[in-house]
């Protein structure tokens, strides 16, 4: 008999925190003759499907791009249309998170944001606060550059007050500036839709990730192509650095 592909996974072996970029959807809606925003809100399908894989196989953390700082400075349409997407999707699946015991995070910029989706995250961070397990992160107005300067900015600032040490600095201590503290960085990051780039997503954090590129765009994204990358992603030697023969001693 067959196994499943989720039934092949070593479980020992899952990685604890796995981050998507989520790419594709305008391509999508353009197969199907429709406009941008279409793609966008049939990629909430694939969110869903992901996040309940995501939970069944118990990975810790699943970080999510779904949007830049550079998307800002896309068509004001798209713009709006994405922000009021956010607000429905947020509205629509707070019950089914509660039902997988998820918990919500965020990263970026906020006060970019308008008020009524800032509002609704915080809201929907708040009733779920107290689940534990999956902890989705939903990266919005964020970019990897920004939130490293961010933590440059407070750090410089911290060691001018004389609250730090500037010759104490280290590795541990600038993570523990930047939005992502206190997870674990991504062994696994997956990019859909066949780009091959990080388009300013997590920089610091994925020094050493493994990553995963897939031709599908992310509105036909399911669970079952997260358990395939999981599965690749276990097939992987990693090395940090040393040799085969010292990995396998
Ligand atoms: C990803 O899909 C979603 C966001 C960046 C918000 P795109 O909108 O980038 O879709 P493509 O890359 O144009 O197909
Ligand atoms: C990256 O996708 C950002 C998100 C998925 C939210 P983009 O479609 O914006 O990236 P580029 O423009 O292809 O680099
Ligand atoms: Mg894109």
């Amino acid at each position: 008999m067959d196994l499943s592909i989720k039934e092949r996974l070593d479980n020992s072996k899952l990685p604890r925190h796995v981050a998507i970029i989520m790419d594709g959807n305008g391509r999508w809606a353009a197969r199907h003759g429709s406009a941008r925003i279409f793609g966008h809100e049939h990629g909430i399908e694939a969110v869903r499907s992901v996040i309940e894989g995501a939970g069944e196989v118990g990975i810790g953390y699943l970080t999510l791009y779904a949007f830049s700082t550079e998307n800002w400075s896309r068509p004001r349409e798209e713009v709006d249309g994405l922000m009021s997407l956010l607000v429905y999707a947020i509205d629509s699946e707070t019950v089914n998170l509660m039902k997988n015991n998820v918990r919500l995070g965020v990263i970026g910029d906020m006060k970019m944001l308008p008020r009524r989706v800032r509002e609704k995250l915080e809201s929907c961070i708040e009733k779920l606060k107290d689940n534990t397990g999956l902890t989705v992160i939903l990266a919005i107005s964020y970019s990897a550059k920004w939130e490293i300067t961010e933590a440059v900015k407070k750090m410089v600032s911290d060691a001018t007050r004389e609250r730090i040490d500037p010759s104490q600095i280290t590795n541990e201590l600038f993570e523990s500036y930047l939005s992502t503290k206190g997870i674990p960085d991504p062994e696994l990051l997956i990019r859909t839709s066949g780009e091959y780039r990080l388009s300013n997503f997590l920089l610091w954090q994925i020094a050493y990730a493994e990553l995963y590129f897939t031709d599908i765009l992310w509105p036909d994204f399911r669970k079952e192509d997260l358990f395939e990358a999981l599965l690749n992603f276990q097939n992987r030697e990693r090395r940090f650095g040393m040799t085969s023969e010292q990995i396998a001693g």
